[in-house]
């Protein structure tokens, strides 16, 4: 996570395990280059027609179960200047590679539609952490009235959401149903780069359509890995969240080896603040890493909402 806590040198960590490592290596560091700390990035939106359509773009097919998306093949090296790494914390926090568990999230979220438990169409929805922005492109795909896409590099926006939702939306095997953006009900698809600690206001007093009430629903996946960032991702929540039937889905492994964070970290912080109930969607334990989890979280005072007890961490 980004922190300003003014060390001297940056570790590099390889976070298991992203579904671009050929092995589950488990958490590790690595060579890493002596870097200066940086000062938090600004909070900044990005244009979308900042980005050039000539520029390359690998691209890949995901399977997920049926629902076939595009993502797109971006080099940390080119990039960043960073090899071998999964994120540097404070310049670069892992935004370029896909992670398994927004796979899980958009799978967890398929669910849902079609059990009835979630319904995004016409709905204000911000995808934290984006990176590939899978779970958030899947959101607009089902008819979200709005999507905004956060991560902390503004560089992962230009060189990877922005073409990767260009690519997914402009696919002719959409089904004709799908809203997609530049159709008559445009749905307002906005890109924001910055610290969690900071990005609120920008975030909020973006929303057109929703006026600072916040949003209906706030996905994420793979942003709780690390302790420090925990206290201001759900403070930022809090605030984004739209009183009082928003809905958080979190899509994370329970433990994050090595660097302390995970989804029974993030949940105890949630639970001493005492605001928000939780209920688990989904547990993925495929035998080749971590237990992954997908997490439901809303306000108490909504009626809707089911509080549960976490095991003991
Ligand atoms: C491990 S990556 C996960 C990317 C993507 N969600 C996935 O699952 O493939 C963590 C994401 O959280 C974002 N992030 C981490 N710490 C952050 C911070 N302090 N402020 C803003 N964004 C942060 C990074 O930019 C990155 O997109």
């Amino acid at each position: 996570m980004a922190t300003n806590s003014g060390k001297s040198s940056l570790e590099t960590f390889r976070l298991f395990s992203s579904t671009d490592a050929k092995t589950n290596s488990g958490f590790g560091l690595f060579d890493a280059p002596e870097l200066p700390a940086l000062p938090l990035p600004p909070c900044v939106e990005v244009l979308a027609s900042e980005v050039s359509p000539s520029e390359k773009y690998a691209v890949d097919l995901v399977n997920l179960d049926g629902l076939t998306l595009v993502k797109g093949r971006v080099n940390t090296q080119q990039v960043f200047g960073l090899s071998n790494s999964d994120l540097v914390p404070g310049r670069y926090e892992g935004g370029l590679k896909l992670w398994e568990g927004s796979l899980d999230l958009v799978k967890a979220l398929c669910s849902e539609i079609k059990s009835g438990h979630a319904d995004f169409v016409g709905k204000q929805v911000l995808e934290l952490g984006c990176g590939h922005g899978l779970p958030g492109i899947f959101a607009l795909l089902e008819g979200a009235g709005s999507i905004h896409f956060q991560d902390f590099n503004s560089e992962v926006l230009h060189c990877l959401t922005i073409p990767n939702l260009k690519a997914n939306v402009s696919r002719k095997s959409c089904p004709s149903e799908m809203k997609l953006p530049n159709c008559e009900n445009e749905a307002e698809v906005r890109f924001f780069a910055g610290d969690w600690s900071e990005i609120d206001k920008l975030l909020l007093s973006s929303s057109k359509q929703n006026q600072g009430a916040g949003y209906d629903f706030i996905l994420m996946a793979e942003t709780v890995y690390s302790i420090s960032g925990l206290q201001n991702l759900y403070c930022l929540i809090k605030k984004c969240l739209r009183q009082p039937d928003g809905v958080v889905y979190m899509a994370a492994k329970k433990h994050y080896f090595g660097v302390g964070g995970g989804t029974r970290q993030f949940l105890s912080v949630v639970e001493k603040d005492g605001l928000m109930a939780h209920s688990l969607v989904a547990e993925v334990t495929d035998g080749s890493s971590n237990v992954r989890e997908v997490w439901k979280l809303s306000f108490k005072c909504n009626e809707n909402s089911v509080p549960t007890t976490l095991d003991p961490l």
